[in-house]
């Protein structure tokens, strides 16, 4: 009998147990062909609400659907195979009480096939985190920078700037660890914050702009592919993805009006029968 390799996905086991070792690396996935690309290097693809801005090109992601959320949730789970993937709950979609962030977590859940949740953390949501995770879901949570309330905050800044804003930082992680949250994004804090948060909960954290002291990584894909001409402070561009495909596009543009393409090698010469 031929030995069959099985491929199995990375559990919440696999995420939770990772804490402290070597570091969880984690990207944003928002379609089947990237995310096949990502799933060999990533533990963790998340279907982040950022979607709303880097691919539909909204200002924010407040204006992010449930049905987009879903949409793309099922495009990562049929391009992945191995990685765990995670998807954002939208704006509107927890907030108001648990039996509506419950409704619409299944909804995901069933709908793509995904194996958790992230929802945006404040105090607020910690009855909705442990209502979610009392009934099987798995939930991510999200503190410090959360783009969801950039309406209330005025804009995408650094979080923890005084020790009241540090101190409102570190309950979030707190409630949401206690809620029973399985991992924590820590997005947008000063060193020095992220390492303290990351030492108190007993959960992984997930950094972005929150320092190499988290548990893991997380960056949204069209950012460190070099997609914008600006990226924040604390993304590091691993290509650059926005001139690659402008010289390709400029490419394909001579070829067609110069009439170089298609040539003999792209054309159907079928016999006539
Ligand atoms: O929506 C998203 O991509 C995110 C990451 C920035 C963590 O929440």
């Amino acid at each position: 009998m031929s030995k069959q390799t099985i491929t199995r996905r990375k559990t919440v086991k696999d995420i939770v147990s990772a804490k402290g070792g070597e570091p969880i690396v984690c990207l944003t996935a928002y379609d089947a062909p990237t995310a096949s690309i990502l799933d060999d290097h990533c533990d963790l693809l998340l279907v982040g609400d950022s979607v709303g801005m880097v691919v539909h090109g909204l200002d924010t992601p407040v204006g992010v659907t449930m049905d987009m959320m879903i949409l793309h949730g099922q495009a990562v789970m049929r391009g992945s195979k191995k990685a765990f993937v995670v998807v954002d709950m939208p704006f509107g979609s927890y907030e108001t009480n648990s039996d509506t962030a419950f409704e619409n977590a299944a909804r995901i859940m069933k709908e793509t096939g995904c194996q958790a949740v992230k929802l945006e953390s404040g105090t607020y949501t910690a009855h909705q985190i442990a209502h979610l995770v009392e009934r099987g879901v798995p939930v991510m949570g999200h503190v410090g920078l959360r783009p969801q309330a950039i309406n209330v905050t005025g804009g995408f800044k650094a979080q923890g700037r005084n020790s009241d804003e540090r101190a409102r930082v570190m309950e979030e992680a707190k409630a949401a660890e206690e809620a029973g949250a399985f991992a924590i994004v820590v997005e947008g804090v000063a060193e020095d914050l992220a390492e303290e948060i990351t030492k108190a909960v007993a959960c992984p954290t997930i950094g972005i702009g929150a320092s190499p002291t988290c548990d893991g990584q997380v960056l949204v894909t069209q950012d460190m592919l070099g997609y914008f001409d600006w990226t924040p402070k604390f993304v590091r561009r691993y290509h650059d993805m926005r001139n690659e495909i402008g010289k390709a596009a400029e490419a394909y543009a001579g070829d067609v009006r110069s009439r170089r393409f298609p040539g003999k090698a792209e054309t159907y010469k079928l016999s006539k029968q």
